[in-house]
């Protein structure tokens, strides 16, 4: 079965297609063509994703993204067996370029398509490595717009333990590199600054990393870098690397809390975050000392595209998910 994923939920626009095939030991995915086309420039300058920027972008470059796409393979669109899109989370105006464009493929070339959460896409990601999930699983998600912890007892099957009241990990990283005037994505540039520092003598404040749930807070880190930036000069790699240890703890020490109540056989780190080399080798140890598998995708297949879109598609391709292209509608 082919697969083509449409993904255009933030600020990357992601064409991919995905030959699944059963196999005795397990489905077996295999990524024929990846291709994204990145906004970064467009965004660098807020800091941030403006939204409708994101829009207007996705628009210009969402036709070249899939010309691009079946240039690198042999396929062709009567090969296509499902479309898979993202219908949401995500932003709106972004989310409906990605739909729309969808549903007239779908339309012009006559194919089912099937509507794909982007978290659930996130997660999925993992599969693409050919790797089997034990479960129970906990998933930690952590990307630019969500942080969540999630029991997952079998695909489709998920529990959201927690997620961030405010902003998500990757929405910290961010905010913080531009607080210290490096550029965006922050995660990237504030790895690569505490890379340059071997032990940082600044405190930060470690938020509800001692409150007995499986929530978190970020803004008031983020708060906590700007009041110690306004009082003095901060020595920038030195602020970086606690910024990116303050994070880490957190998320390490909820996901292993969850891990130990929930008697997860897997720990899934997955979303933008996941590419961070710190935290994939923090985690990796703790899972070690458990004795629990620990799955993270390639650190390019941890930011958006549309790879993940087609496998989360094609374990929803038999569900009620799959609409008639004019039902398909975002946020579902
Ligand atoms: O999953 P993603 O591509 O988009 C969303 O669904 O939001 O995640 C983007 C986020 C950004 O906040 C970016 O700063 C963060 O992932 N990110 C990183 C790293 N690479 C990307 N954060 C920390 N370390 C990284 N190496
Ligand atoms: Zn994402």
């Amino acid at each position: 079965m082919i697969i083509l994923g449409i993904e255009t939920s933030c600020d990357d626009t992601g064409i991919a297609i995905v030959e699944v095939a059963p196999t005795k030991v397990g489905v077996v995915f295999d990524i024929l063509s990846n291709t994204i086309s990145s906004q970064i420039k467009v965004h660098q300058k807020y800091g941030g994703v403006v939204p409708n920027l994101a829009a207007r972008e996705h628009l210009k470059n969402i036709e070249p993204c899939l010309k691009t796409t079946f240039k690198q393979v042999k396929t062709k669109p009567k090969d296509i067996d499902l479309i898979a899109v993202t219908i949401g989370p995500g932003l709106i105006p972004s989310l409906l370029i990605g739909v729309h464009f969808a549903k007239t493929l779908a339309y012009k070339w006559q194919k089912p398509i099937v509507g794909v959460n982007h978290i659930e896409a996130h997660i999925l990601a993992i599969l693409l490595k050919n790797k089997k999930i034990k479960f129970p699983a906990i998933a930690l998600v952590v990307s630019g717009g969500h942080t969540q912890l999630i029991l997952m007892s079998d695909i489709g099957k998920y529990k959201i333990l927690g997620e961030t009241r405010d902003d998500a990990a990757g929405e910290c990283f961010d905010k913080v590199a531009k607080l210290l005037g490096l550029g965006y994505p922050g995660g990237p540039e504030i790895s690569k600054q505490a890379e340059k520092c071997k032990k940082s003598n600044i405190d930060l404040t470690r938020p509800m990393i001692n409150h007995k749930n499986y929530d978190f807070s970020f803004s008031g880190l983020k708060t906590a870098v700007l009041y110690k930036t306004k009082k003095q000069k901060v020595n920038i790699p030195e602020m970086a690397k606690e910024t990116q240890q303050a994070i880490i703890d957190v998320l390490i020490s909820k996901t292993m809390k969850a891990a130990k109540e929930c008697k997860a056989k897997t720990i899934i780190l997955s979303g933008g975050v996941a590419a961070n080399e710190e935290l994939r080798n923090q985690l990796n140890v703790k899972c070690k000392l458990l004795n629990v598998n620990f799955l993270v995708p390639t650190k390019n297949l941890c930011t958006d595209n549309g790879t993940m879109i087609a496998v989360a598609g094609y374990f929803n391709k038999s569900t009620k998910n799959v609409k008639a292209n004019a039902n398909l509608r975002i946020g579902q």
